[in-house]
């Protein structure tokens, strides 16, 4: 099995990635704790590059990381980027989003995730972005999954991502459309190693 080392400090995602990933004949880790990378890039490929070229280069071994956050239409795109430093906690986040959003009546929005696959000398090797498009509810609703999951709607499945089951909220995330698009080309990798 190929070592292949999840640029996270977060067993939870190293676990929803396992989730994606089975199969495929890479044993997950997770990233060294000492191993801090800033996001400075100024898109979510950039930042899921950055950080897979340096987990990578540092372990020596191949290495995945994932960038991800909401854009809301009617905000030009924010929180982007910054939605994991919008607020300190899940709720104060979506307080400040939804104080920021008002009565607007566009609340079309969408989560974006991009992943990106580096060789042990740090190349990219591959990179897959995934959307799911939604709404942005005047308050929240539902308990599971965890951000913004509460305040974002799906309208054909009329529930926020809080609402669904965690298979359910696989088929539709970013994340799950983004592995969707990588899955294909990772068997490709493997064959030719
Ligand atoms: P990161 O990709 O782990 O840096 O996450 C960025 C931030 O985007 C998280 O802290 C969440 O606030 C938000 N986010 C990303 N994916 C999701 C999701 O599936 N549901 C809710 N919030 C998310």
């Amino acid at each position: 099995m190929t070592v292949l080392v999840v640029a996270t400090g977060n067993p939870g995602k190293l676990r929803e990635m396992q989730t994606y990933l089975s199969g495929f004949g890479w044993e997950l880790t997770l990233k060294p704790e000492e191993l801090e990378i800033e996001e400075s890039g100024d898109t979510f490929m950039a930042n899921a590059c950055l950080k897979a070229s340096q987990v990578a280069q540092a372990t020596g071994e191949w290495a995945l990381a994932d960038d991800s956050g909401l854009e809301v239409d009617a905000l030009e795109g924010a929180p982007g980027i910054y939605s994991a430093r919008y607020g300190k906690t899940d709720p104060d986040r979506i307080e400040r989003l939804l104080n920021e959003l008002g009565n607007e009546l566009n609340r079309e929005a969408q989560f974006v995730c991009a992943i990106a696959i580096a060789r042990p000398d740090g190349a990219i090797a591959l990179q897959a972005e995934g959307v799911c498009r939604g709404e942005i509810l005047h308050a929240p609703r539902g308990t599971g999954g965890f951000g913004y999951d509460p305040i974002f709607y799906v309208p054909k499945e009329q529930m926020t991502f809080a609402e669904m089951t965690p298979e359910l909220k696989r088929q539709w995330s970013h994340r799950g459309q983004a592995f969707k698009i990588l899955l294909p080309q990772l068997q490709t990798l493997k064959t030719e190693d």
